[in-house]
């Protein structure tokens, strides 16, 4: 007799727990296969509003619909198992009131399956953030370089060159945790300032381009695989998968066109 054991997925209070303690692994994923291979390592796995630019070759993270999120999102939940999924709000779906946010998260949450929602703003989204936790949904925050304000922040810069600037970001980070976050992304912030922020609040700290400090690191899957071709000075490129995409392709493109691309009597031995 065989005894099926089901696989449960991380839970919010799992990943807020880990505080201080083992460094979380996370990396964004936004379809079912990729997903799937990210869901043995990773303690959560963000499915990004980066996919606007990744995926879809827009300029900025502005243009994404809660519609591409959700289909993405879904995606993700059904390739993984074991990750806490968290799904990104784009812009425009959040900002405007806490309803406007509740609402928008509970359609994720309802649709996708995922585990919790992201969205981006300190001190000025806190009475969102509670809004959403008291209601059930949980929330990661992200600060520092906020690419939905790029507009606004005239482009996307490093935060916290300027030590005057810090105490803006200290208290941001504070807000955040203060309203019921269960973690938060610093992104693009000088490294003493990530370190300083990660010692000053109660949860844990997810850095990208921000220190090693941080209580956990998420890189975009693809640029860590190599797959673009610019990716932000701070991140390390794991792979080459560009290149050996494109190499593939050219030895099909050259086969097919010297038809020596296979028969069907060597395809199908
Ligand atoms: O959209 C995204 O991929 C993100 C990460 C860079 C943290 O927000």
């Amino acid at each position: 007799m065989s005894k099926q054991v089901k696989i449960r997925r991380n839970t919010v209070p799992q990943i807020a727990s880990r505080k201080g303690g083992e460094p979380i692994v996370s990396l964004t994923s936004y379809h079912a296969h990729t997903a799937a291979i990210v869901d043995k390592y990773a303690d959560f796995i963000l499915v990004g509003d980066s996919l606007g630019m990744v995926m879809h070759g827009m300029e900025s993270t502005v243009g994404v619909p809660l519609d591409l999120m959700i289909m993405h999102g879904k995606a993700v939940v059904r390739g993984t198992e074991k990750a806490l999924i968290v799904v990104d709000m784009p812009f425009g779906t959040y900002e405007e009131s806490p309803s406007v946010a509740f609402r928008n998260a509970a359609k994720i949450m309802k649709e996708t399956g995922c585990g919790a929602v992201k969205l981006e703003g300190g001190k000025r989204m806190a009475e969102t953030i509670t809004f959403l936790v008291e209601r059930g949904i949980p929330v990661m925050a992200h600060i520092g370089l906020t690419p939905q304000s790029s507009h606004v922040m005239g482009g996307f810069k490093t935060q916290g060159r300027e030590e005057e600037s810090w105490k803006a970001h200290e208290e941001d980070a504070r807000a955040v945790s203060e309203a019921g976050a269960f973690s938060v992304v610093l992104e693009g912030m000088v490294e003493p300032l990530a370190a300083k922020i990660t010692k000053q609040i109660d949860i844990p700290t997810i850095g990208i381009g921000a220190s090693a400090d941080c209580d956990g690191q998420i890189l975009v899957l693809e640029d860590m695989l190599g797959l673009n071709e610019w990716t932000p000075k701070f991140v390390k490129v794991y792979g080459d998968l560009g290149p050996a995409i494109e190499r593939a392709v050219e030895q099909y493109a050259e086969e097919v066109k010297d038809r020596s691309f296979p028969g069907e009597d060597e395809v199908y031995r």
